[in-house]
């Protein structure tokens, strides 16, 4: 039978493109929701006329959850920390398979395993393992697909593809797995439609657009842009001492920010292990693919 499916963050980043892919595959699904704080409803408005439900109410309360089988949560880091209240009610409502918002760098690594950013990704993790031993008919699925490829060249992480310059804090021939949002998104939708394995109640899904370092990622952005681009590699120490200093005095936001700047070039934004492109139909976007998509003439 179709599967239905309840979607907590929809109006974020990767929300959206998640959503335009669900309504892509629409009749795959017996029901693709969203659910919206009952203020928020009106966002949604163009994903409604195009059949998507839009359920009004909370993500702490069980009662908007009940009907679905399956929720994907994309909430963004500053409310991650509730995800755990978020399978509670879901199963308190019957949900049998939960996505935690991960789509990332597997934060099970070692290198990740104090990584401020992702600390609430580690304790919802911890919180799905612990309810998949209360409940044996409760799965789970952690999406882990490296960077965002689209993310990798942003102000965020000191690349200017106007200015063409990049300063990035890490090293040029670390390695970096990155996968584009459209991919991500495709992935994430018809890893529903994949059968489960009974009784393997968690289950990862590792794809990857490209494995590649933040030098080659930044050679394929200038070669695309027919540009040659100034790069500079800052000591990831500094963005620590930041880091420290932030939480010293009680600044989260700048923290977390701190926290993740070298990501992208430091060798911890990876996906290791066997991947699981081939479980799917198509070949991801490579890293000159997407920047020919944003940037190409
Ligand atoms: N690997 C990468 O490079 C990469 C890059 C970006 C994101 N990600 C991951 O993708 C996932 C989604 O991230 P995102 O950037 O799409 O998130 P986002 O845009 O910051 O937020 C997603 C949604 O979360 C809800 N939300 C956020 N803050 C809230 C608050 N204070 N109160 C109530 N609701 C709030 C909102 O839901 P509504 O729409 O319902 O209002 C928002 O649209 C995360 O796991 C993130 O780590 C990965």
């Amino acid at each position: 039978m179709a599967p239905s499916v309840l979607v907590i963050g929809a109006g974020g980043a990767f929300g959206r493109p998640l959503i335009e892919e669900f309504i892509k595959q629409k009749s795959l699904f017996s029901r693709v929701g969203i659910l919206s704080d009952p203020a928020k409803v009106s966002k949604f408005s163009d994903f409604k006329a195009q059949g998507i439900e839009v359920i009004s109410g909370s993500f702490l309360d069980p009662k908007p959850y009940e009907g679905f089988e399956v929720v994907v949560s994309v909430v963004g880091n500053s409310i991650m920390r509730l995800q755990p209240a978020m399978v509670e009610a879901a199963i308190t409502a019957g949900v049998r398979h939960f996505y935690p918002s991960e789509f990332g760098s597997d934060v099970g690594q070692e290198s990740l395993r104090t990584f401020r950013y992702l600390r609430d990704k580690r304790v919802t993790r911890d919180h799905l393992a612990a309810k998949a031993k209360e409940h044996p008919d409760f799965y789970y699925t952690l999406m882990l697909t490296g960077i965002f490829t689209e993310w990798t060249a942003d102000p965020f992480y000191n690349v200017d593809v106007v200015a063409h310059t990049a300063t990035p804090y890490g090293y040029p021939d670390k390695p970096l797995h990155v996968t584009s949002i459209p991919d991500i998104a495709r992935y994430t939708v018809e890893s529903i439609l994949l059968p489960l394995t009974p009784d393997v109640q968690k289950r990862e899904i590792r794809v990857v657009g490209e494995k590649t370092t933040f030098q080659k990622f930044i050679d394929d952005l200038g070669e695309v842009q027919e540009v040659k681009y100034k790069l500079t590699y800052l000591d990831p120490t500094e963005a620590a001492a930041k880091q420290r200093e932030a939480w010293i005095r009680g600044d989260e936001a700048a923290e977390l920010t701190w926290s993740v700047k070298p990501m992208a070039a430091s060798g911890v934004a990876l996906v290791p292990g066997q991947l699981d492109n081939d479980k799917f139909s198509f070949r991801p976007e490579s890293v000159k693919d997407t920047m020919k998509r944003l940037y190409g003439q």
